[in-house]
């Protein structure tokens, strides 16, 4: 199977990197609009080849979208990231044309791929995309709640002493730090619910650090970070191309589930070859509820700015 990523920057390069070493694809292309970026940083992964014992057949390119032709899966994390201080919602004039810009090109030579929007604000984004593309819902999808969930269960980890492994959580609604929803009351260690190792106070700690996980990772890096969402992306395209059916969180187009019709949000979601294939409906308390609804009224919110600004 073929994977194009879009974006040799930090994410996207981490990302194939990711992908490289676990061999989730057989030929992965890596294209930026920078000249010669895409292609140093394949060169450089692919010297490890023989250290970290992989075989992926790795091309970097620069903006030639004739080498993408016939990807199964693309990952577009092109565009602006934020700076300490930014929102990701402020990236949004930037990153509209570039991604517009890039799914046009992309549908020219790969018309049956699945693509994995992570450029921010990626809600939005994950919506430009769709209506761009005219692809159906499932087949456009974005990554955001694979992340925040990574971060939650690192966060409840640290605060348990325990491994993150052991640990389950799920971040639901928009990717934003105000509108993000980690779940505290579903969240468990070894099965068993969290609220019985930590105390309230404890958790509502968890969750805010959880929101502003993102934020305090650009105050430390001076831009956003790249590991865990490298990683959050490379394992979503994985359970893509090997039909695994797994469920993670992620920015899927709802139809009438939360309350919600015509929205793309975060959700929990059965991921495999057909990409965002069912949406799963999991049972909120009502705090859950109003803070959901409070969260896609934020994202449909941002999702006009588009209109707003003529990208559609
Ligand atoms: P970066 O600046 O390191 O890389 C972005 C790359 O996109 C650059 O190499 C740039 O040359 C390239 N690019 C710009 N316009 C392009 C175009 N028209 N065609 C092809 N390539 C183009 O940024 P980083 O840190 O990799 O972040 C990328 C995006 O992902 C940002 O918008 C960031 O906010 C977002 N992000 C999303 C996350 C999520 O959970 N959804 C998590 C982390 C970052």
């Amino acid at each position: 199977s073929k994977v194009t990523v879009v974006g040799a920057g930090n994410v996207g390069a981490t990302c194939v990197n990711a992908m490289a070493i676990r061999e989730t694809a057989g030929e992965i292309v890596l294209l930026d609009i920078k000249e010669g970026l895409a292609e140093g940083k394949v060169l450089d992964m692919y010297q490890t080849s023989t250290l970290m014992d992989f075989d992926t057949n790795l091309l970097g390119v620069t903006n030639d979208y004739a080498k993408t032709a016939g990807s199964d899966v693309v990952v577009i994390t092109s565009g602006m990231p934020r700076k300490p201080g930014m929102s990701r919602e402020d990236l949004i004039g930037v990153n509209a044309g570039i991604v517009k810009d890039v799914v046009t090109n992309i549908l020219k030579y790969s018309p049956d791929a699945i693509l994995l929007i992570v450029s921010n604000p990626m809600d939005t984004m994950t919506t430009l995309a769709q209506k761009v593309s005219g692809l159906p819902t499932n087949r456009v999808f974005g990554m955001g709640g694979a992340l925040d969930s990574a971060r939650f269960r690192g966060y409840l980890a640290k605060a348990l002493g325990a491994s993150a492994n052991d640990v389950d959580g799920m971040v639901i609604g928009g990717h934003g730090d105000t509108t993000m929803i980690p779940l505290v009351s579903k969240a468990s260690y070894k099965g068993v619910p969290v609220s019985e190792f930590l105390d309230e106070k404890t958790l509502g700690e968890i969750a805010a650090a959880t929101m502003v996980g993102g934020a305090t990772l650009t105050k430390m890096l001076g831009t956003s970070a790249w590991y865990a969402p490298g990683a959050a992306a490379a394992r979503i395209v994985e359970s893509i191309i090997n039909d695994e059916k797994k469920v993670f969180p992620s920015c899927v187009h709802l139809e009438g589930q939360y309350g919600q019709d015509d929205l793309y949000i975060g959700a929990p979601a059965v991921i495999g070859r057909n990409g965002a294939e069912k949406v799963i409906e999991i049972n909120l308390n009502e705090t859950e509820k109003a803070a959901f609804a409070k969260s896609a009224e934020a994202v449909r919110n941002t999702n006009k700015i588009l209109h707003e600004i003529g990208a559609l």
